[in-house]
């Protein structure tokens, strides 16, 4: 099947060049609930920054539901000035996937990615997700509905639900719905995160996607540590184009950084300085945050040095950033001097 590359990839791939100028696999940072949000997405830019963003999942139903609409504006929210990221969008129903694919460009999005993997019990329950791998009618009919709002479509999805042979079936479907970017994460439903991405899988996948759509860019997902991880994949398995990264940004904010450098604590600790104040400044947006879910940066920031546990010990007990400041301010004269 033949698929028309939207502007919007098409300089995506483009401007994936390495130093010397040369094509590279774009990189993307993992959709990620409660991580991949406007604040972290901006410290990770910061650090060096992927080529493309997605949001977190967002539940189309609640998009298009007049009452639930204001749940889910955080997701969507994007800062002035900030690169736009692809929104990503899950659910069951061909009308609430079209409608909320519909309200994307209003709110400036150039892309939709639809979600067909998750693994979380209720989204399964509630007939999306991976679940979707089960019902390939339904999943092609969400394809179609995502599409009328004009936007180029990509899905992410697993290998299969419980096994990882369900991928001849699958991708060979979603191959067929004439989709710009299909993301493998590559693993099954059943397999959570528990086992090795199925690395050895890439090269019979990449075959599929040359022989039934040639056109659809594939991005491999799971496992990959940072951009050289990245660049050595595909390296391996030629006719990847992208490669995304979720986890691995959480081990190392300059994760994508094209140089590997050995960053001094101090820097770190300005990224989490930054993460502070971009904290307090969508808190005074409509969109407020919980203070408690920004713990679960702490230990991206602060690791790999001696007290480091101690330190996030102690800011585990604060409840405001001012509080987590005057800890840093306490505690880094002799973290830096100790490193
Ligand atoms: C905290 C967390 C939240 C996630 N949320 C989403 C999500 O909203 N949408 C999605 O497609 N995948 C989500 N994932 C899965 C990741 O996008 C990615 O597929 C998975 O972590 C494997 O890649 P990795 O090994 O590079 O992390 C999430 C993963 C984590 C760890």
């Amino acid at each position: 099947m033949t698929t028309a590359k939207s502007a919007y990839w098409q300089k995506i791939v483009d401007q994936a060049k390495d130093k010397d100028g040369n094509q590279r696999p774009f990189f993307s940072m993992a959709p990620m609930e409660a991580v991949t949000d406007t604040i972290f997405r901006r410290v990770v830019a910061q650090a060096g920054g992927p080529d493309v963003y997605y949001t977190e999942f967002t539940n189309a139903a609640s998009m298009v539901h007049p009452e639930a609409k204001f749940s889910v504006q955080g997701r969507l929210a994007v800062a002035p000035g900030e690169q736009m990221p692809i929104a990503q969008i899950w659910g069951s129903k061909p009308e609430a996937i079209a409608g909320a694919a519909k309200v994307l460009p209003g709110l400036g999005y150039e892309a939709v990615d639809l979600n067909m993997g998750c693994p979380d019990g209720t989204v399964v329950k509630n007939d999306a997700g991976s679940d979707l791998i089960r019902h390939p009618d339904r999943a092609a009919a969400l394809i179609a509905a995502a599409k009328e709002s004009g936007l180029p479509v990509s899905v992410k999805t697993r290998l299969g639900f419980y096994k990882t042979d369900e991928y001849h079936d699958w991708l060979e479907m979603l191959f067929n719905q004439d989709i710009q970017v299909l993301t493998i994460h590559l693993r099954t439903r059943k397999e959570m995160s528990k086992v090795d991405a199925h690395f050895e899988l890439i090269d019979d996948i990449v075959a599929m996607r040359d022989r039934l759509a040639p056109d659809t860019l594939l991005q491999i997902n799971g496992d990959i540590k940072d951009y050289e991880h990245g660049l050595q994949l595909a390296k391996d398995h030629p006719g990847v184009d992208g490669i995304m990264i979720g986890r691995g940004v959480l081990n190392n904010p300059y994760a994508f950084e094209s140089e590997v450098v050995d960053h001094t604590l101090a820097e770190s600790i300005s990224l989490l300085e930054l993460q502070l104040d971009l904290f307090d400044e969508v808190n005074q947006t409509a969109n407020k945050k919980n203070f408690e879910a920004l713990k679960r940066y702490f230990k991206i920031y602060l690791r790999g040095f001696s007290h480091a546990a101690k330190l996030r010990q102690l800011l585990m007990e604060t409840h405001t950033t001012a509080e987590v400041r005057a800890l840093l301010e306490e505690h880094v004269g002799d973290l830096l001097a100790v490193k």
